[in-house]
């Protein structure tokens, strides 16, 4: 009666460990496709290589952006790359993503040349996680082993990616407790911003700031007003995050200590709030920021469902197989 108590209580913990970040995933693992796929990060890596030395779109930044949203919004299950259907309406119009999530042809391509070379065997919720590390390191980024074995959900929830994400207005107690309820610290949550260092954001989401803040630097703010008054409701306008938006380094941290930050979330991160410290020593210590974040990357892959009937190996990532 007690082995089988114990046994229940230790299926329990395996579960809970697959659907939070703090607890290492029993059921991922580094060397999961050895055997079945050993050209996998070979094609992950040449192939993001090809893609970013001829991008003009800053496309990497797209790229790890898709995995943080895939894996915050029902876990790292690829369900964020499925086109809506007759059937079912996706994640990716779900109002966080519509219009602003990009890279998905970068996936589709790197799925068609592992398919080429290992079929029906790896899942686009790990092709996810190898590109969004691969985008990162190509960048000039840290880079960090990948826990592979993830399979593909056959169900969305556009819900999940309404909701669970944090928005540009969000506040410090709100980062905190979104970041919290999935298992991450404040110093997880605080380096995991800091891929802020990559990309822009659109002038709609960072309006509000520049036109009525006062914790701004005014000469930045005045700058980033002349493209994107109040008035006129120019969407296409974009900013960088930081000044280097195309490297991955610390600027994003020294901009939020000049209180330069873009969106009203950015700079809710600094500016008399708890996680003051963390900022300041990421924008002194670029290591310590790499290797903060390489650490809460791993963590946000094991935002992995474990069971359950829907899920797959898909073979095409923007459908679920027939
Ligand atoms: C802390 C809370 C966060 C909030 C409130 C937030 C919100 C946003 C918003 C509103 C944008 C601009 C989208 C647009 O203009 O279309 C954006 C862009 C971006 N986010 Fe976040 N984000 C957060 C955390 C993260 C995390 C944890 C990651 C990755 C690990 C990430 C990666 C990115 C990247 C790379 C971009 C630029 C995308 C591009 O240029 O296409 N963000 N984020």
């Amino acid at each position: 009666m007690a082995t089988s108590f114990n046994f229940l209580l230790l299926l329990l913990l395996l579960l809970l460990a697959g659907s939070t970040a703090a607890f290492p995933n029993f059921f991922l693992s580094p060397s999961f496709y050895s055997y079945t796929c050993p050209q996998l990060q070979g094609i992950v890596r040449s192939t993001m290589k090809e893609v970013i030395r001829n991008d003009t779109t800053n496309i990497g930044a797209g790229l790890l952006r898709l995995f943080f949203h895939d894996c915050f919004a029902g876990g790292c299950d690829a369900s964020v790359l499925l086109d809506d259907t007759p059937e079912f309406v996706g994640e990716k119009t779900a109002p966080p993503n519509r219009n602003s999530l990009r890279g998905f042809e970068v996936i589709d391509l790197i799925k068609k040349r592992v398919e080429a070379a290992c079929p029906r065997t790896v899942s686009c919720a790990d092709i996810l996680a190898l590109t969004a590390r691969d985008s990162v390191a190509l960048l000039h980024g840290p880079r960090w082993k990948v826990w592979l074995g993830r399979s593909d959900s056959m169900a969305v929830d556009q819900n999940a990616a309404t909701f669970s994400l944090p928005g540009p207005g969000s506040n410090l107690p709100i980062l905190l407790a979104m970041f919290a309820a999935k298992g991450f610290s404040a110093r997880d949550m605080v380096a995991l911003s800091g891929a802020h260092t990559l990309g822009r954001s659109h002038c709609s989401l960072y309006r509000d700031r520049i036109h009525g803040d006062s914790n701004i630097d005014p000469a930045f703010s005045a700058a980033l007003r002349a493209t994107c008054p109040l008035s006129a409701a120019n969407a296409t306008a974009t900013a960088p995050f930081d000044r280097t938006p195309e490297r991955f380094d610390n600027w994003y941290f020294k901009d939020l200590v000049a209180f330069r930050g873009l969106m009203k979330s950015d700079q809710a991160l600094y500016g008399g709030g708890l996680v003051d410290p963390l900022v300041e020593i990421y924008s002194e210590d670029n290591e310590a920021f790499g290797r903060d974040f390489a650490e809460a990357m791993v963590k946000l892959g094991n935002l992995s469902p474990l069971f359950g009937f829907y899920r797959e190996i898909r073979l095409n990532c923007r459908k679920v197989n027939a």
